[in-house]
């Protein structure tokens, strides 16, 4: 595997793989990289003939009181585990490279609508950060298909909504969340968890569980059953941001046309912020 640090050269690189013939995935990163991510960068490997992952720690998607400073950065291992998966190209550029102007010029790049619900109202600016970003390296890799995971449900949502807006000639691909044994969804955050919190963390997935079955009897308690969560979770010692039951393709709220909803949660205990999502079919 190849590691660039300019745009540059990784534009280049990729230029010689197209040459070859080869179709390109992008599997891209904030590093810290857990075996969801590397699900992604497998899965990449399949659909490809040529993985490029990124690692840029973008600070555009952190609120001033987030963990910019302190987000874990484990180059050197990271680069281990993508060269083991197969990946063929990194892209590891300096804040600089990728916001050459400043942070407070650069142009934006912002879905209406669905940047600002569910974690859109509890992280401004968040989602702007993310797609500005995203396009970013997009442009710069100019992949024929990239991937993301459901677990950052909302996340995978606007990307694709992005992709369809400025007509970007990519394929959006979801991956399944990857799970520890207890069920906690992946995340380089659950470091930060204390061993206490811990064990209270997977309660956050048996209530969306929980909820999934009970929303596949009725669908029409949507309301009560976002009520019911959030308690339940507080009771559990979480401090819910918000426990959701959406459209899965829309993320609007169910109707008697939404074929699947999602039930989202963002939820923190202690000082980490959690978030997972389960899927239910809708007769
Ligand atoms: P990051 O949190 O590093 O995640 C990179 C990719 O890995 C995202 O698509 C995310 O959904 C996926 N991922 C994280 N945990 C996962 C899990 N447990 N199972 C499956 N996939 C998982 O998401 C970002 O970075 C950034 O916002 C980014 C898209 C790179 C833009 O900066």
């Amino acid at each position: 595997m190849q590691t660039y640090t300019t745009i540059a050269d990784l534009r280049e690189a990729v230029r010689s793989q197209k040459k070859a013939g080869k179709r390109i995935a992008f599997v891209p990163t904030m590093g810290n990289l857990h075996e969801g991510h590397l699900d992604l960068v497998r899965r990449a490997a399949e659909v490809s003939d040529c993985v490029v992952a990124s690692i840029f720690v973008n600070p555009l998607q952190f609120g001033p009181q987030e963990d910019l400073v302190s987000y874990p950065r484990t180059l050197e291992a990271d680069q281990t585990s993508l060269n083991a998966e197969g990946a063929a190209l990194l892209f590891t550029p300096t804040v600089e490279e990728i916001y050459p102007q400043g942070q407070d010029s650069q142009t934006i790049v912002s879905v209406p609508g669905l940047a600002g619900i569910l974690c859109g109202t509890h992280r401004p600016g968040h989602f702007s950060g993310v797609t500005t970003v995203v396009s970013k390296l997009f442009n710069i890799v100019a992949p024929d298909c990239a991937l993301f995971g459901e677990k950052d449900y909302q996340q995978l949502i606007i990307i694709r909504r992005m992709c369809e807006d400025l007509s970007f000639p990519i394929e959006i691909i979801g991956v399944p969340t990857a799970r520890a044994a207890d069920g906690l969804a992946l995340s380089s955050r659950n470091h930060y968890l204390s061993s206490a919190e811990r064990k209270i963390a997977p309660q956050l997935r048996e209530t969306l569980l929980m909820l999934k079955d009970k929303l596949a009897q009725h669908p029409a308690t949507s309301e009560i059953l976002e009520k019911e969560g959030e308690a339940i979770l507080m009771r559990a010692g979480f401090e819910p941001d918000y426990l959701a039951v959406r459209d899965a393709h829309t993320l609007d709220a169910i109707s008697a046309k939404s074929d699947q909803a999602v039930i989202l949660a963002a939820a923190r205990l202690g000082k980490t912020r959690l978030i997972d999502n389960v899927t239910v079919a809708l007769n």
